[in-house]
């Protein structure tokens, strides 16, 4: 696909990964528009790229849906790419029942119904306009999970599958759609829970990942694939259950 000409709007672009999709995609020529929940993370992102289009917006809420929606129409009538990046890993104990329910309900809000609704709410907007996509945010950890945050590594599981169906029913349009798989990426995801269990290797930058997928989506790979996830993705039986003992038992 073209990378420059574009109105793109990343969800939970005010830091990490989306941030550094927005500040890649504003050098290729694009119009990049970005929403989060912290205004504060906004500003600080539009401070360092004026060109930046902010919108505080929650997009796990109906309302908030709507409203991100009815700004983009009223203002951005030619947004054509919707990259569905805003996401939350939280480590959730089963064992202590009901007691990180509640953090569990939240995580498949933000990290599965709101890309599902978001690609439902902009694909008329999409429709009809040249070089369209949705580009997903997955993860390795769809492919082989980490016990420790089950919930999370379930909603990027189906979000890949999603994605799969999504691209599928949408090929009669002109909408692609992608799907970004990256490995561990060096951002504030979850960043106390990682350091509390002792994490030392926090992988690779936002900015080379943001990289990787933009190689990717001029190459039109729907299925990018970057580092580690590559192994992930790809494993036999025999290497799925050696690499599980080894993330899972540390
Ligand atoms: N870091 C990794 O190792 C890694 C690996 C594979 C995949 N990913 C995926 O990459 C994506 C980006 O994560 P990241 O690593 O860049 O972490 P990050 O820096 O924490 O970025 C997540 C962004 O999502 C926003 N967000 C969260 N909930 C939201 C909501 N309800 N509405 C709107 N925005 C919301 C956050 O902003 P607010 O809190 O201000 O809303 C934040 O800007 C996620 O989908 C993540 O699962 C990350």
């Amino acid at each position: 696909m073209k990378l420059s000409g574009n109105t793109i709007l990343i969800t939970g672009g005010g830091t990490g990964i989306g941030l550094a999709l927005a500040e890649l995609f504003l050098k290729e020529g694009n119009e990049v528009l970005i929403c989060g929940r912290r205004e504060e993370m906004l500003l600080e992102a539009k401070k360092k790229n004026p060109k930046l289009h902010v919108k505080v917006c929650d997009v796990s809420n109906e309302n908030g849906r709507k409203s991100l929606l009815q700004w983009i129409e009223a203002e951005f009538k030619n947004l054509n790419i919707l990259v569905n990046n805003a996401g939350i890993q939280r480590e959730i104990d089963f064992t202590k029942g009901p007691a990180d329910i509640e953090k569990s309900v939240n995580e498949i809000k933000i990290n599965f119904e709101s890309p599902v609704v978001l690609s439902a709410l902009f694909t008329p907007l999409l429709s009809g306009k040249e070089n369209s996509a949705i580009i997903n945010i997955s993860s390795g950890l769809a492919f082989i999970p980490i016990t420790i945050m089950p919930v999370y590594c379930a909603t990027k599981a189906a979000l890949h599958s999603y994605s799969i169906s999504l691209r599928h029913q949408l090929q009669k349009t002109c909408i692609k759609v992608f799907e970004a798989i990256p490995p561990t990426v060096d951002t504030d995801l979850d960043q106390g829970a990682r350091r509390a269990r002792g994490q030392t290797d926090f992988g690779i930058s936002a900015a080379e990942t943001a990289i990787e997928i933009l190689n990717g989506l001029e190459k039109d790979e729907f299925e990018i694939l970057i580092g580690g996830a590559k192994f992930l993705m790809n494993s036999s039986k025999t290497d799925f259950e050696n690499t599980f003992l080894l993330m899972n038992n540390r």
